[in-house]
């Protein structure tokens, strides 16, 4: 297990009764809430129970067929056949995790689609055998896919969403919670530095609930909670750490954008250079106010 890891809203029992159960999970969260290290903590927690080994892949408008299948590769005059993450995950009967499937192309879903009904077989027509691959039977697929207002993601085909009947939903957490989370990947180093780094947290979902209104280009994930608090950890001052981490990505959308979250960060910070604590009301924004170009200060 992961000291680090908290199952703060029950996933993990989510997955294991899926898997006792047979039944493929799906993982829907945004960027940075967790789907990745929930997965490799479940495989994790299951490795003494003679449970197959995880293999990953993240699929992207570049993956094709041949990633997950295999592909026939030429070497001292023999062609074999290489069999790809798919088929050997099937054979072994190991856990899969499909990360970001709805990221894929058409023909990619319609070979998944194929290995993950009922009969839970792959008819290899790439290799010369054109053999059958039928899975082994603790064979566990968990996939993940980002709301469909991430770029680049599509609606997952209804038939393909079907293979995943249970599915867990992970969000950011509550405040508290992703206090303790940064906490634990800061390890000892956090005395004395819970304030600023609640007042970061609430930063960060005021950011992610503008941009979930369409006010800003960027919501802020849990690496730049837990980024931030590595930086307090290291010496670095909160305004400038919420800088660096925070605010600057901003730039990339121009000075207005910006400026915009400048002003949401000296208002919950204090001005750059100048030394706040985190306990006035000045540094942290009367309840409700609304700051910058409309950002409301989330308390
Ligand atoms: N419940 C948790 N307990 C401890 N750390 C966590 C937890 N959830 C997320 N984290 C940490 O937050 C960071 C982001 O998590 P992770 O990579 O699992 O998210 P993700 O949803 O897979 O992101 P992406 O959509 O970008 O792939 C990692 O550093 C991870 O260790
Ligand atoms: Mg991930």
């Amino acid at each position: 297990m992961d000291a680090r890891y908290l199952d703060w809203n029950g996933s993990l029992e989510i997955l294991r009764n899926a898997y006792e159960a047979g039944l493929f999970v799906l993982v829907i969260g945004s960027k940075g809430t967790g789907k990745t290290s929930l997965v490799r903590e479940f495989a994790r927690s299951m490795e003494d129970q003679n449970a197959g080994a995880l293999e990953s892949i993240n699929f992207s408008l570049r993956t094709r067929e041949s990633h997950l299948v295999g592909a026939k590769t030429l070497s001292g005059g023999d062609v074999t056949f290489d069999e790809g993450v798919l088929v050997r995950s099937m054979r072994n009967g190991g856990m899969l995790y499909l990360d970001e499937i709805n990221a894929a192309e058409a023909d990619v879903l319609i070979r998944l689609d194929e290995a993950l009904d009922d009969r839970r077989q792959l008819v290899l027509k790439e290799a010369a055998s054109g053999e059958t691959v039928r899975a082994h039977d603790r064979w566990f697929v968990v996939a993940s896919i980002n709301p469909l207002t991430h770029s680049g993601t599509k609606e997952l085909p209804p038939q393909l969403l079907s293979r995943f009947p249970v599915r867990v939903i992970l969000e950011y957490p509550p405040e508290e919670v992703e206090l303790d989370i940064i906490r634990r990947h800061i390890g000892t180093a956090h005395g004395g530095m819970d304030g600023d780094l609640m007042q970061a947290i609430r930063l960060a979902n005021t950011l992610r609930q503008a941009a979930a209104v369409e006010e800003l280009f960027y919501s802020p994930s849990l690496r730049e909670t837990i980024a931030f608090g590595i930086l307090l950890g290291r010496g670095v001052l909160a305004r400038k750490a919420a800088d660096w981490v925070f605010g600057n990505v901003y730039a990339q959308w121009g000075k207005i954008e910006h400026q915009k979250v400048n002003d949401v960060i000296t208002s919950m910070f204090g001005r750059s250079g100048v030394t706040t604590t985190t306990t006035t009301a000045a540094s942290t924004g009367a309840s409700g106010t609304t700051v910058g170009a409309g950002i409301g200060v989330g308390r």
